[in-house]
């Protein structure tokens, strides 16, 4: 009712009985049967199945939605939704839709104090100051969001879970979570932290082998059951970055998963165990140490052990998310044990939503993946989804974090993911292509022009992300200390977390074959092994994470290495630039805010390439020592660095690491009343556009005034959120000032204020010429 109204103004009117006039009708097989004597459905529709069809029901023309269960009623409602919302024809239907994994789950990462690890689009709609939020409407509508997309499940809370959940108190509150998500067939679960029988419940062990914490997980999950009888299950991190686990007693995974997953089972509850189980405190100096053999190695050699209500959670690549991986072989190694595949929607490792990235893209080459396990063909949806190795449950699980934020995710264009997600989850054999459109016609509307430029700007988007972040299989050169956002290309050598990517003088990327590396690829059936384990045969686009080559290496293009890394940065920084004119083409299509909010933002991605385009070729060129072949690299005739201004009041500083900044050095104001840097224009008279770039941190509000000829020609405050407080490539931003008539003589002055702990920090200014 509410779907049709907001879409067409209509309001139709509910009914129990059989209407004597034209209707829809919607609902179970039994009982429209019940109403409609020898009404059948022509193929069998699964558990969560629908048909969407027409009939003439006493003499008037219905539109009849059904399934065996309410839940397919559900989807199928929706189907027939977002046909209209498509604009698409509805008159005469017979579809039948069935999902193709059995789970199609999403996890949430909500602390308690409402805060989201790796989550960017606001706060928690599930929790606030250590509590279950008391006013859940947001809780509601994310359910029928959900429910939209044909997920069935949701854990809501951090994977590096809070004991105190499990608390007696916690209880009730979860229940009000539980009921919101029932009326939209969703389920619920919660991450636990496996020493809980001794954190929370007084017990002197969380051994999983020792009766007492055995009992003590039982009388917890009755309890659980008691309040939410169809509660989920749990999701368990252990053994990993520092969270407890089975090993500290010597124990397994398979012992700990099983006391849980016994305790769950008479009541239907699931264990989702993750595989992301690793040493984070690696030896680098060892070559043949490798952080993606981790999961393999453990997990392996327990298959066929678990309960059959345990699945194991594995994420998509053997490292974590990064912008290129190749598919786990993890998948291959548990033939006889439940399996999900893991995908983060949230960006972490892709642009944390400032940047546009539109993830189906790689998930569907994961999916379709052939592990060629035997001789039809593996394609991993059909591992993960159960049907390869006949498990009766499978599926894949989405980490979405969305939050409070008005459009969930904070970038407008970023819903596309989660929407992609629910859509492969259903049917992995959709086209990245279909469902941007499907998702741009559902939220944009169906103009020809808005829907051919935002699905070609989304399904680009993925691979220009790559360009300018970690091509050739490098992994995401970002700051993976920090923030795992700006470029931080070295941050990732020489420390435990072993996503190293082995870059030196002589050449880049990690030897992982079995003859001569880390064995890593021995992992992998023996035609994928063989296809990897081989320079020759390696995709281009996951070289470096199999192979250390020279830099001079030749790709299969005839590019070498090195001018390769160059190349891809210039050309997705022009890609990103070239998106800002795309979008512009599409004012007055769309409403103005969100026109707006999106030019926004795919302006500052286009500044933010440059500034990843720059660190990643000058640390290359440096470690290298080879020049680009079309000497950009270190040559920037049109940029006048802040450091080389004349400065009064600001102070020159140099930056770490140096390349994360334009020749390695900012400027900074320790004056509270304000500095000055200023400089000559020196081309010729004629109109120009000036980038200045800067540092907004969050530690500070400095503002910036800019003067041409003592005139004022903008202002602004740095009060942007980005996750930095200090200068870096975190905090890099352009300010971009069109329109200056500029003579030679000019004086171009720029004048900062600092804020707190931000100094007002300016990095250099880039002048462009117009055409006349
Ligand atoms: C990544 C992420 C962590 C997260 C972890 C996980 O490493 O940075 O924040 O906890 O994955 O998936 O458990």
């Amino acid at each position: 009712m509410r779907g049709v109204r907001g879409m067409l103004g209509r309001t139709l009117r509910a009914e129990k009985e059989l209407p004597q006039e034209n209707a829809m009708v919607l609902g179970t097989l039994a009982s429209i049967r019940s109403v409609v004597p020898g009404f059948h459905v022509d193929s069998p529709l699964g558990e969560e199945g629908f048909w969407l069809t027409t009939e003439q029901v006493h003499g008037f023309h219905c539109l009849i939605v059904t399934a065996k269960a309410d839940r397919g009623v559900l989807y199928g409602v929706f189907a027939l939704l977002s046909r209209m919302a498509r604009n698409e024809e509805v008159v005469a239907l017979n579809e039948v839709q069935q999902p193709y994994a059995p789970l199609r789950w999403v996890n949430q990462w909500d602390n308690l104090d409402g805060g989201i690890e790796r989550g960017y689009g606001g706060r928690s709609i599930f929790f606030e100051d250590g509590r279950v939020r008391t006013d859940l409407t947001l809780v509601r509508e994310y359910a029928r969001l959900l429910a939209s997309i044909g997920i069935n499940g949701c854990a809501i809370n951090n994977v590096n879970a809070n004991p105190r959940l499990l608390q007696e108190d916690f209880l009730p509150q979860f229940a009000r979570i539980a009921d919101a998500f029932r009326e939209w067939g969703i389920r619920i679960a919660i991450a636990i932290d496996l020493s809980s029988p001794k954190v929370i419940g007084g017990l002197d062990t969380f051994d999983p082998l020792d009766p007492r914490p055995i009992e003590w997980w039982r009388e917890k999950v009755d309890a659980i059951y008691r309040r939410i009888p169809d509660f989920g299950g749990f999701v368990v991190k252990a053994d990993s970055e520092g969270r407890p686990g089975p090993s500290i007693y010597g124990r397994t995974p398979v012992d700990a998963a099983n006391v849980i997953a016994s305790a769950l089972k008479p009541h239907g509850g699931i264990v989702f165990y993750r595989a992301f189980v690793y040493d984070h405190h690696l030896n680098w100096q060892d070559s043949k140490s490798d952080r993606a053999k981790a999961a393999y190695d453990t997990f392996h050699p327990l298959d066929g052990k678990f309960d059959d209500n345990v699945i194991i959670q594995t994420k998509h690549g053997p490292i974590d998310f990064q912008v290129r991986e190749p598919v786990s072989p993890l998948f291959g190694g548990l033939q006889h044990t439940n399996v999900s595949i893991e995908l983060q929607i949230t960006q972490e490792y892709t642009g944390q939503q400032r940047h546009l990235c539109f993830l189906p893209s790689m998930w569907k080459e994961v999916l379709d993946f052939d592990l060629q396990l035997n001789r039809n063909g593996t394609p991993v949806k059909d591992v993960v989804s159960g049907k390869t190795f006949r498990r009766s449950i499978g599926g894949l699980v989405g980490v979405a974090n969305v939050g409070t934020d008005a459009s969930w995710l904070s970038h407008p264009l970023a819903m596309a993911n989660l929407y992609g997600f629910g859509r492969l989850a259903w049917n992995p054999d959709l086209s990245p292509r279909a469902i941007a459109e499907e998702w741009t016609r559902l939220t944009f509307g169906s103009d020809p022009a808005v829907v051919n430029t935002i699905c070609e700007m989304q399904v680009n988007s993925w691979r220009v992300y790559e360009s300018y972040t970690g091509p050739l299989g490098a992994q995401t050169l970002t700051d993976i200390l920090g923030s795992h956002y700006g470029p931080g290309v070295e941050s990732s050598e020489r420390n435990g977390w072993g996503q190293w990517h082995r870059a030196d003088h002589e050449g880049v990327g990690i030897d992982r074959t079995v003859a001569t590396g880390t064995g890593y690829v021995g992992q992998y059936s023996l035609p994928v092994a063989k296809m990897y384990e081989s320079l020759e045969s390696t995709p281009d686009e996951q070289l470096l994470f199999f192979h250390h080559v020279p830099y001079t290496h030749l790709l299969r293009s005839g590019k070498s290495v090195i001018q390769y890394i160059y190349d891809s940065h210039y050309e997705g920084a022009e890609h990103a630039a070239g998106n800002v004119l795309q979008w512009k083409l599409l004012r007055g299509r769309i409403d103005e805010p969100r026109y707006s909010d999106v030019l926004a933002r795919l302006e500052y991605q286009a500044g933010h390439s440059i500034v990843w385009r720059d660190a990643v070729c000058n640390w290359f060129l440096r470690a290298s020592g080879i020049p680009d072949e079309k000497h950009r690299v270190g040559n920037y005739p049109d940029r006048i660095e802040a450091e080389a201004m004349q400065l009064a009041g600001y102070s020159i500083v140099n930056v770490v690491p140096r390349e994360n900044a334009s020749g390695g050095k900012a400027i900074e104001c320790l004056q509270p009343r304000g500095c000055k840097a200023s400089f000559q224009f020196t081309r010729d008279a004629g109109w120009y556009e000036i980038d200045v770039v800067y540092f907004d941190q969050s530690n500070g509000d400095s503002s910036f005034r800019v003067l041409v000829c003592n005139q004022l020609v903008d202002e602004w405050v740095a009060n942007d959120t980005l996750p930095a407080t200090k200068i870096g490539g975190d905090s890099s931003m352009r300010r971009r000032i069109r329109g200056l008539a500029l003579r030679p003589g000019d004086e171009i002055r720029i004048v900062g204020t600092p804020d707190m702990e931000e100094h007002a920090p300016l990095d250099y200014v880039e002048i462009h010429g117009l055409q006349k």
